[in-house]
């Protein structure tokens, strides 16, 4: 069963009272309901920016998630699927509402979600308020595995440090002297482009300027322009889903894909080729996944999703197909009975999943220990040069897991 809703504004009259009434206590009780039965549905809430520049991305993760389930017989931990949808538009002014709706109304079991680190972190103050289970697969944000984890809240994608501290190191080595840096304002970028220039300023490089313009305006002109006048040896960049296009094809029209190469964290080009077509060429990018990992998972993977979905699989699949498999491990472990909560996320904690992008097994924050591949795109794909760190592990920087 799927619903799918973009849900109504919802006032503080009505979550005092009603139905929405139902949030309030679920949120003011630190209990979860009675038992249900081990045999009813597991009920998955999937928060996702299914409309906005990160549409693609929640589709992917959708469609991966569900086709880790459909793998294993429609079933997670020996329980039938059904879902509430819910499409958080990457808005975070509305996050907070839209959590506590499908936690307190729609009454669902764990929620999955979402892309977008300012969304994500509304959503880790519900899961911690009612101590609901939540699966992060992609927002990055630094402190949803730092200062604020939780034994209830897990990750399969990266923290925004992990993906880009491995590229300072990098480009330094490659004699890169003076970067300039360009992304959104928002959580994600700036410790997107933090955690690079901690590793390259650290390994002798200069940051000569920080370009950021508002999420997720797309107007880079003026950007393109200060770029042009200040001449650095290479540009770092985060943006992703339809910005990244933009971003990376305007760069090229400019004609400064042939004289200032261009880097990033690797959401740049991930999912983002085929409308970039050879804008892209050449553009190197770090991440914890790239197009011809040859792992048997990798493979094997690649194949099901084209054949699920018409699509080719990128990393956003990847993350939402882990999510399910952790949940599945987690699940397994109990028989099914969410309500063995300790020993289920003891279970998830000690996963060791043979990922698409490699060996994947969580820090004590519950963040994935994962590789970090240097990537280039070549021929429409994002092909691995080497792997630019084995094993990163996000420091979980103020984690005390209680
Ligand atoms: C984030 O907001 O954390 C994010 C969004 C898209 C790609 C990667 C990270």
């Amino acid at each position: 069963m799927s619903e799918f809703r973009r849900l109504p504004p919802i006032s503080r009259r009505a979550l005092l009272s009603g139905a929405a009434g139902v949030a309030t206590l679920a949120v003011a009780s630190p209990f979860r309901a009675p038992a249900i039965a081990q045999h009813a549905p597991l009920r998955v809430g999937l928060m996702l920016p299914y409309t906005g520049t990160f549409a693609k991305l929640g589709k992917f993760i959708d469609d991966g998630f569900r086709l880790r389930i459909e793998q294993n017989g429609g079933k997670l931990g020996g329980r039938e699927v059904e879902f509430v949808q819910v499409d958080d538009e990457s808005k975070p002014a509305a996050a907070t509402d839209n959590m506590n709706r499908l936690v307190g109304r729609d009454k669902v079991d764990v929620v999955v979600g979402t892309v977008h680190s300012g969304v994500a972190m509304a959503m880790v103050k519900v899961a911690r308020d009612t101590n609901t289970l939540l699966i992060i697969p992609n927002a990055g944000a630094n402190d949803a595995t730092g200062p604020a984890c939780a034994p209830n809240i897990f990750r399969t994608s990266f923290s925004n440090w992990q993906t880009t501290y491995p590229m300072g190191k990098v480009m330094a080595a490659a004699g890169i002297k003076n970067v300039v840096t360009i992304t959104w304002k928002y959580t994600a970028g700036a410790e997107m482009i933090g955690a690079f220039a901690e590793s390259f300023t650290a390994n002798g490089g200069k940051i000569v300027e920080d370009l950021t313009l508002p999420f997720p305006e797309v107007e880079f002109q003026a950007l393109i322009t200060r770029i042009a006048q200040l001449k650095p040896d290479a540009v770092f960049s985060f943006f992703a889903g339809g910005g990244a296009v933009k971003f990376v094809k305007d760069y090229a029209e400019a004609g400064l894909n042939k004289t200032i190469p261009l880097y990033g964290a690797g959401f740049l080009t991930d999912g983002t080729l085929e409308a970039q077509g050879a804008a892209a060429d050449g553009i190197k990018t770090t991440l914890h996944y790239a197009d011809n990992l040859l792992n048997p998972a990798n493979v094997a993977f690649l194949k099901a999703f084209k054949a699920k979905t018409g699509n080719d699989g990128d990393i956003y699949a990847v993350q939402g197909f882990d999510a399910a498999a952790l949940l599945n491990i987690g699940l397994t472990a109990v028989k099914g009975d969410t309500h063995a909560r300790d020993r289920m996320v003891a279970a998830m904690a000690a996963a060791k999943i043979d990922s698409p992008r490699g060996p994947l097994s969580f820090n004590k924050a519950h963040n994935p220990i994962q590789n970090i591949y240097l990537r280039e795109v070549k021929n429409g794909r994002n092909e691995m040069l080497s792997i630019a760190q084995a094993d990163v592990d996000d420091p979980a920087r103020g984690c005390k897991m209680t």
